[in-house]
């Protein structure tokens, strides 16, 4: 479906792609794809079934028989609402060690291609601009040091009663965007034709301001969104 638009949004982690991305799509009226929860959910498929996070191949066959419903920002797994449990720490770690294996982003492929649909889609994770939609006309990269990273999670978890040091969720954001950008297969790292922008001094309205009005100056796909 070349012609429905998208829009993507790449980053490393807390760098506020989920926000910017929801913000976007609110203002255009466009769906969303949050590609890290995919990756997250396998990871948890794979703790429930005991499978260790370096078995490729029980992962891949994880996230092959997983049944998954989206409802806004609810994830149901085989029935089962998961969004809270999806954004513990150790699933994110563990999220990023199975997605460093090629076959299992191969698994997850088909699934977030299926995201696009009309009236158009906004994408955030790691490689939406590089390898899933190549063709988007607007490509984001997203991001803010790493001080601003850490305290925007630490704030996230300490409002949800979750006690968290800052010094450790800045030392496991550090060493997750290291092995994101290291890996051979899809690393984090800006689309050639990206549009950067550092948020940590932007705020969050300032941001979805900056890609809207980048998307309008993108005729024709901005018109579309009118
Ligand atoms: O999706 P990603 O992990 O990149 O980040 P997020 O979940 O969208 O944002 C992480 C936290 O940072 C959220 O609590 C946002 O409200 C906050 N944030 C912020 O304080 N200022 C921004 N400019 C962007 C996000
Ligand atoms: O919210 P946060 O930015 O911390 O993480 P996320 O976007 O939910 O992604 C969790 C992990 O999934 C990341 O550390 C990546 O390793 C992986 N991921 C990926 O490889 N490709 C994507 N398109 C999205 C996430």
């Amino acid at each position: 479906p070349a012609h429905i638009p998208v829009i993507t949004i790449d980053g490393p982690t807390a760098s506020g792609k989920g926000t910017l991305a929801a913000g976007v799509a609110a203002r255009l009226g466009y769906h969303t794809l949050d590609s890290g929860s995919l990756y997250r959910v396998t990871a948890l498929a794979a703790r429930s079934a005991g499978v260790a996070p370096e078995d490729e191949a029980g992962v891949v066959a994880i996230a092959r028989a997983m049944k998954l419903q989206f409802a806004g920002v609810v994830v149901l797994l085989d029935g089962v609402d998961v969004s809270e449990q999806l954004r513990e720490e150790q699933i994110g770690a563990m999220a990023s060690q199975v997605a460093a294996h090629p076959a299992v982003r191969a698994a997850l492929f088909d699934l977030q291609c299926a995201f696009r649909q009309l009236p158009g889609l906004v994408a955030d994770g790691r490689d939406m601009g590089t390898v899933i939609f190549p063709v988007a006309p607007l490509k984001v990269f997203l991001t803010a040091t790493a001080a601003a990273r850490a305290e925007r999670r630490h704030k996230q978890l300490i409002s949800k009663g979750i006690p968290a040091s800052l010094a450790d969720l800045r030392a496991d954001l550090e060493a997750r965007d290291a092995r994101d950008r290291g890996r051979s297969t899809a690393p984090l790292k800006p689309a050639e034709d990206a549009l950067s922008l550092d948020n940590s001094l932007v705020g969050i309205d300032a941001s979805v301001q900056q890609v809207v009005d980048w998307w309008e100056a993108r005729l024709p796909f901005g018109a579309l969104a009118g």
